[in-house]
């Protein structure tokens, strides 16, 4: 059985209070599976309760949503990643499109956050997509490849271990229209070979994220190129996200 990650991104939602519920609920649903990894991804403020209250399960891992290249700093409103770790986090996603479209991130900000990340021996998870416009253009390949090598940017090919690349069309997201299986399976073929040019040796986790759902994950997951998948709306419900991460398990 190949490995697989399920990535539960909570975006401005679950506050810690309702962390604690959500992780007993899920728990109580869930148990682990072999070769499956769980990351949670709660808004800055639940990390902590969410970490604490999903101790225990090695198989889960918390993670923020965002953060800064600085360590500390005057960065009014941003999260570092000594301030993330302290709270619980193992990782954090970086270039989510709502961070690039909604808050204007540059591929460059991108990139620093992923070399922060990795140096600070945390999981990053670069996340990549095409808009609506780029893909009716034609464009998905150079976008994605383009956002690929500048949030890799002067990574050593050693610290690509570190890595999770999340293929994120931006028109699939929260729209109830999600990329084919076979479409994204192509996508992440291209990011795959750009890795292996890239110099990684390990296996980069290639995510798929988009409307992801209880009635899709198993035709995404059946590709040999969806390592697993990255969900926004259809995590959000502990009994409807822990059917989906024991899905054909
Ligand atoms: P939806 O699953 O709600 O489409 O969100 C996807 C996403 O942005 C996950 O990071």
């Amino acid at each position: 059985m190949r490995r697989l990650l399920f990535a539960a991104n909570w975006k401005m939602q679950v506050d810690p209070a309702e962390a604690r519920g959500y992780a007993a609920q899920f728990l109580g649903a869930t148990a682990p599976v072999e070769g499956r990894t769980l990351w949670f991804f709660p808004p800055a403020v639940s990390i902590e309760s969410a970490a604490g209250a999903l101790r225990g399960r090695p198989d889960i891992r918390v993670g923020a949503q965002d953060v800064h290249w600085e360590p500390k700093g005057a960065f009014t409103g941003a999260t570092s990643i000594p301030l993330a770790r302290g709270a619980g986090a193992a990782g954090a996603l970086v270039g989510h499109s709502e961070r690039r479209h909604v808050f204007g991130e540059s591929d460059e900000a991108t990139g620093r956050k992923v070399r922060a990340l990795l140096n600070a021996g945390l999981t990053a998870f670069l996340c990549v997509g095409e808009k609506l416009e780029e893909r009716e253009a034609g464009k998905t390949e150079e976008v994605v490849l383009r956002q690929l090598r500048a949030g890799l940017a002067g990574v050593e090919a050693g610290a690509l271990s570190g890595l999770v690349v999340a293929y994120e069309p931006v028109w699939a997201i929260g729209t109830g229209r999600n990329a084919t299986a076979e479409d994204a399976a192509r996508v992440h073929q291209t990011l795959r070979s750009e890795l292996g040019r890239l110099g990684a040796t390990t296996r980069v986790p290639i995510l798929y994220g988009g409307s992801v759902n209880i009635g899709n994950a198993l035709g995404l997951l059946a590709q040999p190129e969806i390592d697993g998948v990255l969900v926004g709306g259809a995590s959000l419900d502990p009994d409807g996200w822990a059917e989906i991460v024991g899905i054909g398990g």
